[in-house]
């Protein structure tokens, strides 16, 4: 039994028992154990708002959802069986009705936001969502790219400015700059008058130097940690370095924060980050929690035409096993898209 009941409260008017297309797991698995389906439709409660799925992104959350790894992320989302049946974390897309209690939205608003505190259920055709995890689509991106920015660009975001405390003039490396968190962190940290080295494989350095880095360097010829050259605040999207090497590359007074990378990158820092912190050198990791004033905040960088999320490649819904696959290479140029057609 699909867990979408919802009772009504819409201020539209609504057919009780629509359904919708939507991509649906009752166990945890590798990306086959998604199947589309037939499901109910939701109907917004007083304080929700319905919205008509536009696009969707696939991030690290939605393949750590389906797999139910690592296993710390099932002390949210079910120790045996997934709690919610329908993935999908970032959603944009059109406000079709509203609850009685809905104050900032209307029918017809284009939004995007973070699922991921709220249900999930952006890899459907609908999702009823409360009004704090929306925020106005920016007007001049496509649904598309907005459905790219919520998890990846908020990363970005906080490793850069809450942990990274990042300063204008600073020397920022960002590790990973091709992918889909990289991306936006290279243009973020340019937003804040800052001078950009992002690190990635040959076949993307065009794609760096196009998004604003002021150089690039190419991981397969060069060593970054090993160049002499030294940074105010690195930030690693793709980690695959001990933090000694990141510490060497590290400024006095400059920050580390890992924000992705196999699982030594996120323990490293956790357990040696204290010890190696000093000398005003901060070694630190990120565990990002959405957020709606950092979402707006981007929003606002998008708007000044200061951040352009960047996509990869666009999968059809049905196709939604597949996007996780191509995510799950860790090889994306940008962001993977779910589109609903
Ligand atoms: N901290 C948090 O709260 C949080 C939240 C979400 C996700 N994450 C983490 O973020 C990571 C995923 O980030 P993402 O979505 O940006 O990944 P992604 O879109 O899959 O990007 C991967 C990128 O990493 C690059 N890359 C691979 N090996 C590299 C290396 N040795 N050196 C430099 N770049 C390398 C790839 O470029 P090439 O093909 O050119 O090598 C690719 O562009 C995951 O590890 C996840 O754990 C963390």
């Amino acid at each position: 039994m699909m867990k979408t009941d919802r009772p009504s409260g819409s201020r539209t008017r609504q057919t009780k028992f629509a359904r919708m297309k939507a991509i649906v797991y009752e166990k945890y698995g590798p990306p086959e154990v998604l199947q589309l389906k037939e499901v109910e439709k939701p109907v917004p409660r007083e304080d929700e708002v319905l919205i008509k799925v536009r696009a969707a992104s696939v991030t690290f959350g939605d393949l750590a959802a389906v797999k139910g790894k690592p296993l710390m992320v099932r002390f949210t989302l079910g120790l045996r069986e997934p709690k919610y049946q329908i993935p999908g974390k970032d959603v944009a897309g059109e406000v079709e009705a509203i609850g009685a209690n809905i104050k900032q939205f209307q029918p017809g608003d284009a939004v995007f936001g973070d699922l991921s505190e709220c249900g999930w259920g952006a890899f459907a055709e609908y999702v009823s969502v409360p009004e704090n995890a929306i925020v106005h689509k920016p007007a001049k991106i496509s649904f598309e790219e907005a459905a790219a920015v919520p998890e990846s660009a908020v990363v970005a975001l906080q490793g850069l400015r809450e942990l990274g405390h990042i300063q204008p003039g600073q020397k920022v490396l960002i590790n990973g700059a091709s992918g889909g968190i990289g991306t936006f962190a290279v243009q973020i940290a340019k937003s804040f008058g800052t001078h950009v080295t992002g690190v990635c494989s040959t076949r993307n350095l065009d794609l760096v130097r196009s998004i604003g880095a002021d150089l690039v360097i190419d991981y397969t010829k060069e060593d970054f940690t090993q160049n002499g050259e030294s940074y105010d605040l690195i930030l690693a999207t793709a980690g695959y370095r001990s933090l000694f090497d990141y510490r060497r590359a590290l400024a006095p007074g400059g920050h580390y924060v890992a924000t992705g990378g196999d699982m030594a990158q996120i323990f490293q820092p956790m357990l040696l980050g204290p010890w190696l912190s000093t000398d005003g050198r901060k070694m630190t990791n990120l565990a990002m929690k959405p957020n709606r004033n950092d979402l707006t905040f981007i929003k606002e960088l998008i708007e000044a035409g200061k951040v352009k999320p960047v996509i990869d490649k666009c999968f059809p819904l049905s196709e939604v096993p597949d996007a996780l696959r191509y995510y799950g290479q860790g090889r994306s140029r940008g962001k993977v898209i779910v589109t609903m057609g």
